[in-house]
């Protein structure tokens, strides 16, 4: 899809199909449907008058022009009280607008915001919305049958701006449309199953985007992680054919390498549980459990595309958890790579082995402030569903600036308690620590167990496993990957350099 913006007056615009964002209040909408011109202006506004479209959040007209002006059809799109109107809405409206013009068969498509929206939500943010609900509508997994589906995506979406605007629509689009390709990376990268994307395969699309964007990489491969002493990260792997990997990604958007912020995402690309094997039902779904991995992916190609003055590495662990002659069993103690001794309780949870070593190397190579984000536990859709994610951390200030980047990319947060009562449930009885707290607290006890290594580091962790793949279709995104914290990452990102 190409995009890019337009100057024109509304009525003079040549295109498939034009997109009005239209509010409740028939007043406000008065500028905007008179720049359609007399022809229009009137039918439409009688229309409203009536009732037939109300201006209700997402509901949509798609109404025939019939050559009374340039473009072919209009397309009204509801953004609610123009009181209520934000960032998401309009995003939404947008990710609504674009199914529907697609199925009227449209290609081209122009999109318009009223003024006072704009100056509401800002004509940077209305146009980043735009773009990026228009990204994540559009995107579906290939996949792999014979035949594949008709492709049905725009051809190109033009953003309406005033001249006196033009710069930071410009700005707005570029990163809408960078916010929600990153997304959909990510999306692809968990829709991938297991067998087409082992560690060294998932490494390859991670170096891939990192020299893409011109980004120093390294890849630790099994020998470089026994000379470290990743013990946890170890003892996941051994029982599968797949040779784990680790990613070092460094993007350096400051003069001087400081204030280095972590991102850690959980890369396993197949949790069967190992020996304490999963249940038959829903195991598939872990063709998924490399949803931390693929959110900071997909942020670092945010991160490239747009450049924000503020410094990042990213780590990345991933292996395979399998059962087999060499696996590791439960009750097994392994030394992990800051010299904490773990008693193994459950092989399945093996998530927070693997960041347990990531999140060691992190502080070891200098990182001052880590996100770690990761499928971590069941736990955490029965505490909070699947459409928020968990948060935990050891830090005030640090948790408070990656809620606010969730606020404002539109993903829902929710922090749980690290009360020091908890701790009892994970401490050792031959080793330092146990891999399981047992079934209360899950979330908790799996999030605490990961700050034990990040110490003194400001840190905060996001349990997506239930907001990282969905059952049904909705309209940003289709059952699957959800790319879920891409854009909180790349929206921290760009917080954290507009601060410096
Ligand atoms: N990858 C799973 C967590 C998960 C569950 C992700 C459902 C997505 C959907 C993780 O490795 C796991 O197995 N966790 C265990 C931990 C328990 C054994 C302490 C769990 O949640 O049951
Ligand atoms: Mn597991
Ligand atoms: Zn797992």
């Amino acid at each position: 899809m190409k995009t890019g913006l337009i100057l024109q007056d509304l009525s003079k615009i040549k295109t498939d199909c034009l997109i009005v964002g239209i509010v409740e209040e028939e007043e406000e909408n008065r500028t905007i449907l008179s720049g359609l011109g007399p022809a229009l202006d009137g039918y439409l506004t009688d229309g409203i008058r009536r009732g037939d479209f109300s201006g209700k959040a997402k509901e949509t007209a798609f109404i025939h022009t019939f050559g009374r002006i340039e473009a072919r059809a209009v397309l009204l799109v509801g953004l609610g009280k123009k009181e209520q109107v934000d960032f998401e809405i309009v995003r939404d409206a947008a990710a609504r607008a674009v199914k529907t013009a697609l199925q009227n068969r449209v290609r081209h498509v122009v999109f318009a915001v009223p003024e006072t929206v704009q100056d509401a939500v800002t004509p940077y943010l209305s146009a980043h919305a735009v773009v990026e609900g228009a990204y994540l509508s559009q995107y579906r997994f290939n996949g792999y049958k014979q035949k594949q589906d008709e492709l049905k995506e725009l051809d190109e979406l033009l953003v309406v701006a005033s001249s006196d605007r033009q710069d930071e629509v410009e700005k707005g689009i570029r990163s809408g449309a960078a916010f929600g390709r990153g997304t959909n990376l990510a999306r692809d990268l968990v829709n991938t199953p297991g067998n087409l994307l082992p560690p060294s395969v998932l490494a390859e699309h991670a170096v891939e985007v990192a020299k893409k964007h011109g980004m120093e990489v390294e890849v630790l491969n099994e020998n470089d992680m026994k000379k470290l002493k990743m013990g946890a990260l170890l003892a996941v792997a051994q029982g599968s054919e797949q040779p784990p990997r680790m990613v070092v990604i460094k993007y350096q958007g400051r003069g001087t390498w400081d204030n280095v912020i972590g991102f850690v995402g959980k890369g396993i690309t197949f949790d069967t549980g190992g020996i304490s094997l999963k249940p038959v039902k829903g195991m598939e779904e872990m063709v998924g459990d490399m949803g931390g991995a693929a959110a900071v992916i997909g942020a670092m190609d945010v991160i490239g595309r747009l450049k924000p003055a503020v410094n990042i590495m990213a780590v990345i662990p991933m292996a395979e958890n399998m059962p087999d002659g060499k696996a590791y069993r439960p009750g097994d103690v392994i030394t992990s790579m800051s010299g904490k001794t773990i008693e193994i309780l459950t092989t399945d949870a093996e998530g927070r082995l693997i960041l347990a070593d990531a999140i060691t190397y992190a502080r070891q190579q200098g990182v001052d402030f880590i996100v770690d984000l990761a499928t971590l536990t069941g736990a955490v859709l029965v505490a909070l569903g699947t459409q928020t994610t968990g948060v935990m951390a050891n830090d005030e200030e640090w948790v408070e600036e990656v809620l606010e980047a969730a606020a404002d990319a539109g993903e829902l947060a929710w922090r749980l308690p690290t009360f020091d009562v908890y701790k009892k449930q994970y401490k050792g009885r031959v080793a330092d620590l146990k891999n399981s707290g047992g079934r209360y607290a899950g979330s908790i006890t799996a999030g605490m167990f990961l700050g034990e290594f990040a110490e003194d580091t400001p840190w905060v962790h996001l349990d997506i496993a239930g907001t990282s793949w969905q059952e049904g279709d909705n309209d940003l995104s289709p059952a699957g990957g959800t790319g879920v914290m891409v854009r909180t990452l790349a929206r921290l990102a760009e917080n954290c350099a507009d601060e410096a």
